[in-house]
């Protein structure tokens, strides 16, 4: 027989109710509630095998644009996405931050550098167990504007330690492929200075700063994840660019068109 518990709001015994709810880390989260007034009763977590880990997916292809603001991230995503749909390639294409309500707060208020950290962190949690990791886990082609690097360089420039920024990630899926795209902060702002109101990120220091700040990460970062582009050249030829690599590492996992 079920285990009964005593509802403390109900005064009474109940045979509860048990909800599952699976965590971004591979854990299961085991809720026994109140089955008359909803009340939670009891937590466990339980730690489930590695492989079964959401975020160790390895199939499909994640490829993230950095650079600074105006460095030609938006335009760069769109040229990549028209050029895989027209070869038949499954693609889906993201931006972080992705919640309305996420921007809301930092594009609006002064807030702790350690609290941006959790903010954009949890956008990103919801961000790849809702769209990025069901696509990779599809073999599809994941195109993302911005990923947890601008994290690592933004949120540092702006005082939160690069270990703590590593931690509240630390069940982020990588992407595979990062393009940088790396330019002078003027040129950048020059390109931007129609945009209506510049947020509060695209001050000239702190963005001199960020872009040391990507470099020193992309030189940093083993492997050949990190691909730094100069992005003072023209769209089509950057476009180009990226393209050749994105289709041979397309090849290279044997990722199928349609
Ligand atoms: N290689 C380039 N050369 C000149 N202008 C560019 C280049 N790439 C983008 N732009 C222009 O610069 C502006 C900012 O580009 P955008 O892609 O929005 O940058 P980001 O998303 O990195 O902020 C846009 O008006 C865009 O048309
Ligand atoms: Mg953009
Ligand atoms: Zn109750």
């Amino acid at each position: 027989m079920r285990r009964r518990y005593f509802c403390p709001v109900c005064r009474v015994e109940v045979t509860p109710q048990t909800i599952k709810t699976y965590a971004f880390d591979g854990s299961v989260i085991e809720g026994v509630y109140c089955p008359v007034c909803g009340s939670i009763l009891e937590a466990r977590r339980k730690v489930v095998d590695e492989p079964f880990r959401d975020y160790r997916v390895e199939k499909g292809l994640y490829v993230a644009f950095e650079g600074i603001d105006g460095s030609g991230k938006t335009t760069q995503v769109e040229k990549l996405v028209e050029r895989l749909e027209a070869m038949n390639v499954d693609v889906v294409s993201v931006r972080e931050p992705w919640l309305d309500a996420s921007k809301e707060i930092l594009y609006n208020y002064r807030i702790d550098p350690d609290a941006e950290v959790y903010i954009f962190a949890a956008d990103r949690i919801i961000l790849q167990r809702e769209i990025v990791l069901p696509a990779l886990r599809g073999d599809k082609v994941v195109v993302s504007d911005r990923s947890f690097y601008a994290s690592l360089a933004y949120q540092s420039s702006l005082g939160a330690s690069q270990e703590f920024i590593w931690a509240a990630n630390r069940w982020i899926k990588l992407p595979d492929i990062v393009f940088l795209l790396d330019l002078p902060v003027e040129k950048a702002l020059e390109r931007i200075k129609g945009r209506e109101a510049l947020t509060k990120y695209e001050r000239i220091e702190f963005l001199e700063h960020v872009r040391r700040k990507f470099l020193k990460i992309a030189s940093e970062v083993n492997e050949s994840r990190f691909i730094v582009i100069d992005a003072t050249r023209d769209i089509e030829k950057i476009a180009e660019e990226v393209f050749n690599h994105v289709i041979k590492e397309i090849e290279a996992r044997g990722i199928k068109r349609r």
